[in-house]
């Protein structure tokens, strides 16, 4: 498949920016969002199911079949003679993408279609406030809404598993349990526009290099509780209208069409009554399309079957051939019918229901979440001697250094690129926050544009950059080093994986060469991957900010001069080297495989379940973020020490906040089963909670935790098994940050 993307341009310095009041950082409910509207429920009500039926009756076999497969590059046909609109998607997780042509990837160049961008979703992970959630996914889908789309194409719930992936910065993070409880309420709050969400992509899709065809061999235990557990509540719980299919295999079979995944798991055990909808380009079959599950076909050509054509669209697998399998009754009208009602419900829920509101766009409450998710993600990972917050002082020299001070990054990365009203970029954003300092530029470093599939290189001659870098930090007081990856081929973007752990275009000489005449460095960190950091005691200060989106300037000046004081935690783990991540470390066979098969080595052991269980120090560890000011956690206590399998545990703690800044702090329990029949990580995490305590203030900390949550999948009976005996609840800050473990007994 060949995607061709914009090439990247630079921000310049000033963009207009339409939002520059402070924000209140927490509590912030968007009043357009409403609980009771009908829309988000997920039954078709007993009267729509009937009209669907009556429908279906009016309906020529080749009418159903055009429901059932792409007519443009986003679109499915309508039936004009019944009043049956078309279908309307967009990419992507984080912002609604411009328009495409009709019929190949360029963009369309309407002048109507910018949008907010939201930060990426690793972003969102990482505040790990499911309210922000909700007010994410509800804006997002009033721009959806606006833009006149029924399906957005995302969230992105692929487990975080190597950091190579150049697609993590769209999803979640590593760990399932945090995963569903933030996708659940964005999913929600997208579908309360009448605008379906379409998660992805399911499943097994941990890496972009060789995504078309690598086949994914894994174990039935990790499949059900690393890779399921998002899509899964993202289905069970936030009951959601479309799901995406994947480009790679599991166990020789696509995923798109897959005999375990689709049928028997996502629409048989899950009881999914939404659409399947394939990747651009995933379906391979049309028996297996049409028997295991498939709904819609979207893409581009199929295995080459006519994109240079014209209607070639009909020679999709769901198009012509299936329509001619249906004549001769090799395939049975009922399968098609399935895949009919299917979206008429999505239609009876989006363009067909009477209770649609109009959505809105570049709103000043989107900014508003936008930049709330982005200061509340931003990650403090280091901050020696309290480099951050930095004051504004008139007699303050402050050195802006790097390309990601000023590079647009919400252009690149691949499908989720965005076409933003405006971007503020960190210079600007620090620009704009310090009045009194004198701000002064370098770009230090250059990577080239953002070109899918292709890596061109920048110009720029790199010596002058860095020569002109260390003169700008010679003369400051304090450095700001804004690095980090691009959205460029082979950093964080879609279709291939990156090529190198540590920092891409020199950064590294260029901090060490910048540490050496000034000492005063911090590092703010633009990525959606961990990276190695060789040059971590060299700086005073690092804070992660993600991929921020129109935000992220003001939203890094927020955290930098302290008007917000952070509170992200990481959603995955940095580890110290590669092979320390768990995949790595069982080289090719597990990443990224060999003969176009890789085997899922560390299993269960993903992440920080690894580092724990096998006791390899993470240079930074999951859940793992710093604040401005100090919390002391007192009071942990559970509510029992033995339980039945319907009970629930509740692990209650109080927290002071005994610094000089207000604050949030997120309280994490993990809890592991020693002495196990089975192999277990040695804690996973079962509940959390983000509190906000005013410096001097004191608050108390509830968390329930379901019995329930405790079964592992028993591969013994092909399902979930709940193990009796003594459990350890550990309650911290941090994976690698316990303040207090207890014993409890499951009978
Ligand atoms: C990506 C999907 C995206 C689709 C449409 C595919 O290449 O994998 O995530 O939604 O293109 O742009």
């Amino acid at each position: 498949m060949k995607n061709i993307f914009n090439i990247t341009y630079f921000l310049p310095v000033i963009l207009s920016c339409t939002f520059l009041g402070q924000l209140s950082l927490y509590g912030q409910q968007n009043s357009q969002t409403s609980t009771d509207n009908n829309l988000a429920q997920n039954s078709i009500s007993d009267d729509t199911e009937s009209k669907i039926e009556e429908i279906l009756k009016k309906l020529t076999l080749e009418e159903k079949v055009a429901m059932c497969h792409a007519q443009s590059k986003f679109s499915t046909k309508g039936v004009e003679r019944l009043g049956i609109p078309e279908i309307w998607m967009a990419d992507g997780p984080h912002g609604v993408r411009a328009e495409i042509s009709w019929d190949d990837w360029a963009y369309a160049g309407w002048t109507n279609d910018s949008i907010t961008a939201f930060p990426a979703l690793t972003c969102l992970a990482a505040t790990f406030n499911p309210e922000l959630s909700s007010q994410f996914g509800f804006s997002l889908g009033e721009e959806a809404r606006y833009r006149k789309k029924d399906v957005l194409l995302g969230p992105g719930v692929n487990i975080y598993r190597t950091p190579y992936n150049g697609r993590n910065f769209e999803y979640m993070g590593e760990d399932p349990f945090l995963a569903s409880t933030m996708v659940v309420p964005y999913i929600k709050g997208v579908q309360e526009n009448g605008v379906a969400a379409c998660v992805k992509h399911y499943a097994l899709n941990n890496q972009e290099l060789w995504r078309d065809k690598v086949n994914v061999e894994v174990s039935d235990r990790a499949l059900h509780e690393i890779y399921l557990p998002a899509f899964k509540a993202a289905v069970t719980e936030a009951n959601v209208w479309a799901l995406m299919g994947a480009y790679n295999k599991f166990r020789g079979q696509y995923t798109t069409h897959h005999e375990l995944l689709t049928k028997k798991i996502l629409k048989g055990d899950w009881k999914y009554d939404g659409v399947v909808i394939s990747d651009w380009s995933s379906a391979h079959s049309t028996i297996e399309s049409a028997m295991i599950g498939l709904d819609i076909e979207m893409g581009t050509g199929t295995d080459g079957l006519g994109t240079t054509t014209s209607n070639h669209y009909d020679h999709y697998y769901l198009a012509s051939p299936f329509l001619d399998k249906l004549k001769s009754g090799e395939i049975p009208v009922s399968v098609l019918d399935d895949k009919v009602r299917r979206v008429l419900r999505l239609r009876y829920r989006t363009n067909m229901s009477n209770n649609r509101p109009l959505g809105r766009a570049n709103n000043k409450e989107h900014h508003d979440v936008a930049r709330n998710v982005a200061t509340e993600g931003i990650v403090l990972l280091k901050n020696k001697n309290n480099f951050f917050p930095i004051k504004d002082d008139e007699n303050l020299t402050i050195a802006v250094i790097g390309e990601n001070a000023t590079r647009s990054m919400t252009a690149g990365g691949g499908s989720s690129e965005l076409k933003p009203k405006f971007e503020i970029s960190p210079l600007q954003g620090i620009r704009e926050r310090y009045k009194k300092a004198t701000i002064i530029h370098s770009m230090g470093f250059a990577s080239g544009p953002s070109v899918y599939d292709e890596v061109i290189p920048s110009k720029l001659n790199a010596d002058s950059l860095r020569i002109e870098a260390i003169k700008t930090a010679k003369k400051a007081d304090i450095v700001l080093f804004v690095g980090g990856l691009s959205k460029s081929h082979l950093q964080d973007c879609e279709g291939d994986d990156r090529k190198q752990f540590g920092l891409p275009f020199g950064q590294e000489e260029l901090i060490n060469d910048i540490t050496a005449v000034n000492k005063n460095v911090g590092f703010v960190l633009v990525t959606g991957n961990a990276v190695a950091m060789p040059w971590l005691d060299k700086v005073n200060g690092v804070i992660q900010t993600w991929y921020l989106g129109s935000m992220a300037g003001h939203a890094i000046a927020d955290v930098i001069s302290g008007d917000v004081n952070p509170s992200g935690k990481l959603p995955f783990t940095f580890p110290i080297k590669l092979e320390d991540n768990a995949a790595h470390s069982f080289g090719e066979t597990s990443y990224p495989g060999v003969n176009m098969t890789q085997h899922y080595k560390e299993d269960l052991l993903v992440g920080y379940r690894w580092h724990d269980t096998k006791k390899i120090k993470p240079l930074y560890a999951f859940g793992y973020g710093l604040s401005y000011t100090s919390f002391e956690v007192s009071n942990i206590e559970i509510d029992n020490k033995l339980y039945t399998q319907d009970d629930t545990i509740n692990v209650s703690c109080a927290i002071n906040n005994t610094g000089g800044f207000d604050g949030a702090e997120v309280i994490q329990v993990y809890i592991g089963k020693p002495n196990s029949k089975v192999k277990r990580a040695l804690k996973e995490l079962k509940g959390f909670q983000k509190v906000k305590v005013k410096s001097g203030a004191k608050s108390n900390v509830n968390i329930d935790i379901p019995v329930n949550s405790l079964m592992f999948y028993d591969e013994t009976i092909s399902d979930w098994n709940l193990e009796k005996g003594n459990y350890i609840v550990y309650v911290g800050n941090a994976s690698n940050n316990i303040f207090n473990k207890m014993t409890i007994s499951i009978r």
